[in-house]
Order: C-alpha cells, then structure tokens, then sequence
C-alpha cells in the first residue's frame, strides 16, 4: 500500500457525505448542478464504489457503473493534500480488479481536457486513449480487460 495505514473498502451509504465533499472539492469551478449530478450518480451506483480512508478519514474515492459487459468511471478523487501518494493509483488498481473479477470485458473513463495528471495516470494502469468523445465533449480512455493483466 503506497501511503502507510491507507485503507480502501467498499462505499456505504454512510460515506456519501464525505464523497459529496471530496467531489465539491474537485470541481474547479463552484457548480451546484455539476456536484448534484454526480453525488446522485454515486449515490444510485454505491455497489461499485470504493473510499480511501488515512487516519479514519476519508481521503479519496472511485465510482463505477456497469453497463452489461462494460465498467464506466463515473469519478474518482483524491483529497487536494493527499494526491501524488499513490492512493489515487491504489483506488484504480482496485477498481480493474474488481471490474475483472465480475467478469467485465472493457472499462472506460472520459476526462476533461484539464485533467493530463489523471490521462498520465490512466495509462500507467493500461488505459488507451480511443479517439473519440464523450457527449460532453470529453477524450475518453479504455482498458480491456480480458487480455493479460
Ligand atoms: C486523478 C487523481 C484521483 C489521482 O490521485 P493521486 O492520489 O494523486 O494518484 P497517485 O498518487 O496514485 O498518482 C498521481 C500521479 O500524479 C503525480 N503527482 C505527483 N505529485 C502530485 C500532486 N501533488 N498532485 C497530483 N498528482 C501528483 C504522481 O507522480 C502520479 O503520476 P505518475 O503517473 O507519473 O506516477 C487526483 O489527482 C484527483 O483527484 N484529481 C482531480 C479529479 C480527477 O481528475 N479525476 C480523474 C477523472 S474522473
């Protein structure tokens, strides 16, 4: 484990509060419809989401949605004072994990074009760019998980 004591565990509904907060607090721009959207998204699609806690905090999250045989990041954040200590990396690898273990061929995540930290990231852990965008206009990255690991 990458930060010393840095757990990861599935979400409860418990952490929702605290996933509301990681999330206001990556967005750059306050927007209250942008925040609402995202924490109902979570909120519907708990099963799949992971939190990071560090010192009985919660530090960082990671949200999917399965869609048949394909995995969606949904979001995936960590807490400002925390990034660049691998906790962000240990979220992600838990998700491919998790996505491989249900037996999902493909998962995906659109990012927007600020995000280069999180495309770098991305494609340490085998995601590839393909090329085309999300309907919000973002570049969208895939990783297959049925090949080697
Ligand atoms: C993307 C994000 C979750 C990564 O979390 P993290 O805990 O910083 O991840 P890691 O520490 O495992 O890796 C971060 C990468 O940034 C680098 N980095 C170094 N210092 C950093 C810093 N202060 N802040 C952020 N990243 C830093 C790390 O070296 C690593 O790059 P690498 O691929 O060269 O190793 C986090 O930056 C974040 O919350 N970003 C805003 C939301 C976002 O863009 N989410 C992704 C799309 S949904």
């Amino acid at each position: 484990m990458p930060l010393p004591g840095l757990t990861l565990r599935a979400a409860r509904h418990a952490d929702l509060a605290a996933i509301r907060r990681l999330v206001d607090e990556a967005i750059p721009e306050p927007d209250g419809a942008r925040l609402a959207a995202t924490t109902e998204r979570i909120a519907r699609t708990l099963d799949l989401c992971v939190v990071a806690e560090y010192r009985e905090s919660t530090i960082g999250h990671i949200s999917c949605w399965q869609d048949e045989m394909l995995g969606v990041v949904g979001s995936h954040m960590v807490s400002k004072p925390y990034r660049g200590l691998g906790a962000g990396g240990a979220l992600l690898a838990h998700t491919v994990k998790q996505a491989r273990d249900l037996g999902l061929r493909l998962l995906e995540v659109s990012f927007d074009a600020e995000a280069c930290r999180a495309s770098h990231l991305y494609e340490r852990h085998g995601f590839r760019p393909i090329g085309s965008h999300s309907p919000d206009g973002w570049n969208r990255y895939e990783r297959r998980l049925d090949g080697p690991t």
